[in-house]
């Protein structure tokens, strides 16, 4: 059985003291429920505070991205073995505002997949084609290349760190969601792919759809039987509407 997750990425967003409070106003709403996981992923500048707001509650705290590089000089970077120490129990990888805004490459991606897993660190790599590779019929084949290239290769024992979500590009922020069916589609498609990987692992392995998730839409799309959970940025922001995503996330 998978557990239903719903991650939310707070992006660069929210003041300390706004991240500190909806913290813990988000560790009120997921005690109401012992089915689902909540996960959230402040910036690095606020992830200590809002470990702490969140201790000894059921929601946890991972990082939106670590260094492709395990430690020396490189300004402005934070290693994974630092998100590690600081107690992240999720890096986030290959989002897409990092793969299009940033201009991460694949390799750089599974670059950073390595240092993760290296710390023994769960990863949650971000996969997702944009409106041009859909309209041109490409949209499976680019998902399948971003998840061969930054996941095979990996040890068996690490595959029970790994999760996915599927993003398509064309639904961040933008109000326009995938349909439920399409998502099921996708997210089909990407098991079949990580059976090929690691049969053992993918009935287990936790797929999550993100893109324009709020309230009234996560209950149609993760009813789907392959969609695991949300990741959601924007609906992810304020109190109530995190609350209403945990509330109507069955
Ligand atoms: P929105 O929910 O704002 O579309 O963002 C999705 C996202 O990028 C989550 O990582």
């Amino acid at each position: 059985m998978r557990t239903p997750l719903i991650a939310g990425n707070w992006k660069m967003n929210l003041t300390l003291r706004e991240a500190e409070a909806l913290a813990r106003q988000v560790a009120d709403a997921a005690a109401k429920y012992n089915d689902r996981d909540v996960l959230i992923y402040p910036t690095f500048l606020q992830f200590v505070s809002v470990a702490k707001a969140t201790a000894g509650s059921r929601v946890a705290v991972g990082v939106q991205n670590c260094s492709a590089e395990k430690d020396g000089a490189f300004t402005g970077e934070i290693s994974a073995s630092q998100a590690k120490d600081a107690g992240a129990a999720y890096i986030l990888l290959g989002h897409s505002e990092r793969r299009h805004v940033i201009k991460e490459s694949d390799s750089f991606i599974k670059q950073k997949v390595e240092r993760v897993l290296d710390q023994g660190l769960r990863c949650m790599l971000c996969v997702g084609e944009t409106l041009a590779e859909r309209e041109s019929g490409n949209a499976e084949a680019v998902v399948l290349d971003q998840i061969n290239s930054a996941l095979s290769g990996i040890k068996p024992d690490q595959w029970k760190l790994i999760s996915i979500a599927y993003e398509p590009v064309w639904a961040i922020g933008t109000g326009k969601n995938a349909t439920p069916d399409d998502a099921q589609k996708m997210h089909a498609t990407i098991r079949k792919r990580i059976a090929e990987l690691n049969a053992a692992i993918a009935p287990g392995i936790r797929i999550l759809y993100g893109g324009s998730v709020k309230p009234d839409n996560i209950g149609a799309i993760m009813a789907m039987p392959d969609v695991d959970g949300a990741l959601v940025g924007g609906a992810s922001l304020k109190a109530d509407s995190f609350g209403d995503l945990i509330k109507n996330a069955k």
